[in-house]
C-alpha cells in the first residue's frame, strides 16, 4: 500500500483546478495583510508602481521558470534539481527553499492566528457600535500582546495546515479553493466600493495611487521586489512543487499569467479598502506596520449596516485564504520527505509542522509578553530576512540554474508541450538569462547598504 501511494503521484483535476490551487497559494495574507503594510511604510503609490513593474517584469519570469522545472521533473524542489543535475551542489537551492518555507510558515501562521482571533472577536461583538481609530488601535495592541491566546490560535492554524497536508494534494488543496476564493473576491470588491464612498476617501486614494517619485529609493525597490516574490509564492520552490502536479498538455504560460494577474488584482483591491478608510477615519497611521490591517478593517465594518455579518464573513474567508497559503508552504518540505526519503505524508506533516511551530514561538512573543523579546522585533526580522532576502536570493538561483545549468532551450521544449507557439519565447529567454538575475543581484546589493 505504501508503495502504491508513492507511485501514484497526485495530479490536479484540470487546468482550472491548477490555476485555483496556485492562486490559493498566492492569494493570502501576503495580499491582504503584508501588501498594505509595506505600501504604507514605503511611500504609498510610488511603491505600488514599482511593485506592478516587479510582478510583470520579474515575477512572471520566475513563475514560469518554477512551473516549468516542476512539470518537467514531476518532483519537489530538491528532487527536481537532482533530476536535472544529479549529485551536484545545486541541490542546495532545494534545501534553501525548504528552510525558507518552514521559516515563513512560522510567522505567517502567527498572523493567521491573529485573523482567527479577530474572527472570534467579530462574532462575539467586540467591534459593535462606532469604532474610532484609537479604539481599534487599543484592541489590537491588547490582543496581540496576550501571548497565551495568540499561541493557542497559532497552534490551531499549524494543526489545521498539517492535517490537510497529511491528506494529500488533491483532496486537501483543491476542495477548499474552488468555492471559497470566488466568494472572497466578491466580498473584497464590495468592501472596496464601500471604502471608496466614505467621505474623505480622496486623500487615501491619492496616497495610494498618485505616485510621488521623489520618494523612490533603494529600500522601496527592494521591498517591492520582495513583496512580489512573497505574494506570488516564488523563490522557494512552491511553484516547482505545484507545477509538478500539472498535466503535460496544460498551457504553462497562460496559467502563470492568470496566477500573476489574480494575485495582483486582489492585492490592489485590498489597498483600495485600507487606504481610503484609513484617511477617512483618523487614528491609525499608514506606517502602523504589522497591525495596520487589523486596526483598519474593524473601522470599515463599523460603517456598513450589518457590519458584524460582513466582518464575520471577511475574517472567515481571510482565514481560509491564509490556510490555502500555509498549505503550500508546508507542502514543500513534506513533498521532499515523502518523495526523497520515503516518509509517510502523515509523519512528515506532523514533524515539519512541529518544527515550524517551535520557530514561531518567538514571533508570538515579539508582539508582547516577554519583555526580552519585545526589544528585538523577531517577527519583523523573520519577515524581512526570509520574506524578502531569502526569496529574492532563491529566485535568483532558480533562474540562474534554469538558464545556465539546465538550459533555456530544454525549458522551452517543456513549455511548448502545452503551448505549441509560445510566442513570447524571445522575451522570456532574455529575462530569465539576463534581466531577472541581474536585477535581483543589483537589488540584493542594495540590501547590504540598507542593513549596513
Ligand atoms: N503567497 C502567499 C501570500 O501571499 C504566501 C506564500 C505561500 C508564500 N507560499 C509561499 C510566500 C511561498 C513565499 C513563498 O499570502
Amino acid at each position: 500500500m505504501k508503495y502504491k501511494e508513492r507511485s501514484e503521484r497526485g495530479r490536479w483535476g484540470s487546468k482550472i483546478a491548477f490555476i485555483l490551487a496556485a492562486s490559493g497559494s498566492a492569494i493570502g495574507l501576503g495580499n491582504i495583510w503584508r501588501f498594505p503594510m509595506v505600501v504604507g511604510q514605503n511611500g504609498g503609490a510610488v511603491f505600488v508602481f514599482v511593485y506592478i513593474l516587479s510582478v510583470v517584469l520579474i515575477g512572471f519570469t520566475v513563475m514560469l521558470a518554477e512551473l516549468t522545472i516542476g512539470r518537467h521533473t514531476q518532483k519537489n524542489p530538491v528532487g527536481a534539481i537532482e533530476h536535472i543535475k544529479p549529485r551536484s551542489p545545486w541541490k542546495g537551492i532545494g534545501f534553501l527553499g525548504i528552510l525558507t518555507g518552514i521559516c515563513i510558515l512560522s510567522f505567517y501562521s502567527v498572523v493567521a492566528g491573529w485573523a482567527a482571533g479577530y474572527l472570534i472577536k467579530t462574532v462575539s461583538g467586540a467591534f459593535r457600535g462606532n469604532i474610532t481609530g484609537e479604539i481599534a488601535d487599543k484592541i489590537f495592541t491588547e490582543f496581540s500582546s496576550n501571548p497565551l491566546q495568540v499561541l493557542l490560535l497559532f497552534l490551531l492554524v499549524i494543526g489545521i495546515t498539517a492535517f490537510i497536508i497529511s491528506k494529500g494534494v488533491k483532496g486537501g488543496i483543491e476542495r477548499w479553493t474552488k468555492v471559497l476564493m470566488p466568494i472572497l473576491f466578491l466580498l473584497i470588491i464590495f468592501l472596496a466600493i464601500r471604502a471608496l464612498t466614505l467621505p474623505g476617501a480622496e486623500k487615501g486614494i491619492s496616497f495610494y495611487l498618485k505616485p510621488d517619485f521623489s520618494k523612490l529609493n533603494g529600500t522601496v525597490i527592494l521591498f517591492a521586489l520582495g513583496q512580489a516574490f512573497f505574494s506570488l509564492s516564488l523563490g522557494m520552490g512552491t511553484m516547482i512543487t505545484y507545477g509538478s502536479y500539472i498535466s503535460k498538455t496544460d498551457n504553462l504560460v497562460s496559467s502563470a499569467g492568470w496566477v500573476c494577474f489574480s494575485d495582483t488584482l486582489i492585492a490592489i483591491l485590498a489597498g483600495i479598502i485600507i487606504f481610503p478608510t484609513l484617511f477617512a477615519i483618523p487614528g491609525v497611521e499608514p506606517t502602523a506596520g504589522t497591525g495596520l490591517v487589523f486596526k483598519v478593517f474593524p473601522l470599515i465594518f463599523s460603517k456598513i449596516p450589518g457590519g458584524q455579518i460582513f466582518g464575520t464573513l471577511f475574517f472567515t474567508l481571510l482565514l481560509v485564504a491564509a490556510i490555502t497559503s500555509t498549505i503550500s508552504l508546508l507542502e514543500v518540505p513534506v513533498a521532499y520527505l515523502v518523495d526523497e526519503r520515503n516518509w509517510s505524508r502523515k509523519k512528515a506533516a506532523f514533524l515539519m509542522g512541529s518544527i515550524s511551530f517551535l520557530i514561531g514561538i518567538p514571533s508570538v512573543l515579539s508582539s508582547g509578553g516577554l519583555r526580552f523579546f519585545t526589544k528585538i522585533d523577531f517577527m519583523g526580522w523573520m519577515n524581512f530576512f526570509f520574506g524578502n532576502v531569502a526569496l529574492a536570493f532563491g529566485a535568483f538561483l532558480i533562474c540562474f540554474f534554469l538558464a545556465y545549468v539546465w538550459g533555456v532551450k530544454k525549458a522551452i521544449g517543456e513549455i511548448t508541450l502545452g503551448d505549441i507557439r509560445f510566442k513570447m519565447w524571445p522575451l522570456w529567454t532574455f529575462s530569465v538569462k539576463f534581466f531577472t538575475p541581474i536585477a535581483i543581484i543589483i537589488i540584493l546589493i542594495f540590501i547590504r547598504t540598507i542593513a549596513g
